[in-house]
């Protein structure tokens, strides 16, 4: 793949150099070494990442685990629902304990028929403040891979602007893991909005997210790099960017997983 200069920055912007080795070899895509740590002094132009509280479990480490949440909730009533409803019925939702700790409901963003939809796992404190997915640290590394594609969550066309969800729509307290019957209580959402955007690929990431919709306990590094479907929908699978934050050595193949899905949406 030949790089343009935009893409190359776009690619330095998340940590990652193009290395070009001569003619007659590809070029390829290496996780920069982690920056040093700035000294003391002014702040940077850029904001740094605030932390939301203790990480979620590594994506990548962590065994298999068994899925034990129902196959399937296609008889839900959310199955039924449209956008309008289907938000109010997000924001309503009573259905979990987590309803209890939130501020807002996490609904999802970004176009409503997107080619690219893309599934993390739950929202983390700075988005139940916003009620938007991925705004913390993890969300702009997010932005930085999906913008070198020429992607966004941003308003444009379906072919440019992906729809971002969860499988949680609120936030379990402290960044704890999400619970079986959490999971259980809120797939209905996600699966309605699937079937709503019925997008062309599906980008999930981390193990959260491919459980619900792979219905596998599988490590994500054993399930990257190839095409799995949901639903008769390709679906790639790749590192959560929070994970890729603490793991900067991944941060390569979670971009060719994202190559893989772009190609997907090109073919
Ligand atoms: N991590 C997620 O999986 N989703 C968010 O919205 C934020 C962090």
């Amino acid at each position: 793949m030949g790089w343009s200069e935009r893409q190359r920055l776009m690619l330095a912007e998340m940590g990652l150099s193009v290395w070009v080795p001569d003619a007659t070899e590809e070029m390829a895509v290496v996780a920069d070494a982690p920056r040093p740590t700035p000294a003391p002094g002014p702040a940077p132009a850029r904001a740094a990442p605030v932390a939301t509280g203790a990480p979620r479990d590594p994506q990548s480490a962590t065994p298999a685990v068994p899925v034990d949440h129902p196959a399937s909730t296609a008889t839900s009533p959310v199955a039924a629902l449209d956008w309008p409803a289907l938000r109010e019925a997000v924001a309503a939702c009573r259905a979990c304990g987590l309803c209890e700790g939130r501020r807002n409901t996490v609904f999802g963003v970004g176009n409503e028929r997107a080619h690219l939809m893309v599934v993390g796992e739950a929202p983390g404190e700075q988005e139940d403040r916003k009620g938007e997915p991925f705004v913390g640290p993890a969300g702009q590394l997010l932005d930085s891979m999906l913008r070198a594609l020429n992607l966004t969550r941003d308003p444009g066309p379906p072919e440019r602007q992906v729809f971002i969800a969860n499988t949680l729509k609120c936030r379990p307290p402290g960044n704890r893991n999400p619970e079986p019957e959490e999971l259980a209580r809120c797939e209905p959402f996600l699966q309605r909005q699937l079937a709503l955007v019925q997008p062309r690929v599906i980008l999930a990431m981390g193990r959260f997210a491919v459980q619900a919709l792979l219905r596998s306990g599988e490590p994500i590094g054993r399930l990257r790099g190839r095409v799995h479907q949901y639903q008769g929908v390709p679906l790639v699978v790749t590192y959560h960017p929070a994970y890729l934050l603490r793991n900067l050595p991944d941060k390569a193949k979670a971009w060719e997983d994202l190559c893989l899905a772009a190609q997907i949406l090109s073919d």
